[in-house]
């Protein structure tokens, strides 16, 4: 079917924190085995996509996103995503003139890329009339990495396998939620690099999300500030020791817990409801952090937001 040029659509995709993190050791292929609860919060990249003779790609961010951190040639995750729905349905390319709006920090530890890569896998689909089959999307998404799958999907839910394999989890709760990015980011395979630096003798098996998914089934975000538990925030404090004194004064100042957000190192306050989580916010920012943000969860997955 041939689209007409010029037509445009948008879709939106949500950062993720991850609830529990459990990271086994590394397999034969260098990837961590995860047990892992992924939870979508309301802080989206939008990309819209329209059709044009030719492909470009630009980037619109938020003040406190590093825009210069985000590559626009070909090895942007969105270009990768082009590449591989074009090959999957034999054509050559898929023309567009593609613009990310980017409000998800930048190697924040909440999956802003991956975002992308969801919601291009989806804007490119719908945008050309491609009909790709829901199991071929996910097929894609893995490829394009371990958090991809999740932010199709969005909502609270188990990941196995390296994250990719997705298990939708009951949440019936909203939970309010605290975000301080940091201006300096952390490049995911060396936290995770120094993670088997300091754990040599960690378990094949990871640590089971148990514990979180009975705080989600109960409800109380209480409950759920004991349950939060991330394999990976030793090694993310490790390489950046100010986010230890970070996630004190959050809790200091109200949050029932804080937690490195993935690998971070935007940490991730659970507080009690939406007024508790602007006065834990006001105060982080009376108290030196610039940017600080309050979102809901659990949010949609990667969806059509516009169809101008
Ligand atoms: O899958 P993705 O491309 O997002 O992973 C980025 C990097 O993070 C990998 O190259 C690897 O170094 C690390 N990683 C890992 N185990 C996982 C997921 C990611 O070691 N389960």
């Amino acid at each position: 079917m041939t689209v007409a040029p010029g037509t445009t659509l948008t879709v939106r995709a949500p950062a993720k924190v991850n609830l529990h993190l459990g990271v086994g050791a590394p397999r034969e292929d260098g990837f961590h085995p995860l047990e892992t609860v992924f939870h979508a919060i309301g802080l989206h990249d939008d990309i819209t996509a329209t059709v044009k003779g030719s492909w470009s790609l630009d980037l619109r961010a938020a003040s406190y996103v590093e825009a210069g951190a985000v590559p626009l040639d070909d090895t942007n995750i969105v270009a990768h995503a082009a590449r591989l729905l074009a090959d999957h349905h034999g054509l050559s390319s898929l023309d567009a003139e593609v613009l990310i709006d980017k409000s998800i920090p930048v190697a924040g530890g909440m999956a802003g890329g991956s975002a992308d890569g969801a919601a291009a896998l989806v804007v490119l689909d719908r945008l050309f009339d491609l009909r790709t089959s829901d199991e071929a999307i996910l097929d894609l998404a893995a490829r394009l990495g371990s958090d991809v799958p999740f932010a199709l999907y969005g909502g609270t839910a188990l990941g196995t396998g390296r994250g990719e394999v997705i298990t939708p989890q009951p949440d019936r709760t909203t939970w309010w939620w605290v975000l301080v990015p940091s201006a300096d980011g952390l490049s995911t395979p060396a936290v995770y690099r120094r993670w088997d630096e300091m754990f040599p003798g960690a378990s094949e098996t990871p640590t089971s999300a148990r514990r979180v998914l009975a705080a989600i089934e109960v409800g109380s975000p209480y409950f759920l500030g004991v349950a939060l538990h991330n394999d990976l925030q030793a090694a993310a404090c490790d390489l950046r020791p100010d986010l230890t004194a970070l996630i004190e004064r959050g809790e200091a100042e109200g949050a029932h817990r804080g937690i490195v957000s993935g690998s971070g190192p935007t940490c991730a306050f659970i507080c009690d409801d939406a007024d508790s989580a602007r006065a834990v916010a006001a105060a982080l920012q009376g108290a030196g952090h610039p940017v600080v943000l309050v979102a809901n969860g659990p949010v949609a997955g990667a969806h059509v937001v516009s169809y101008l």
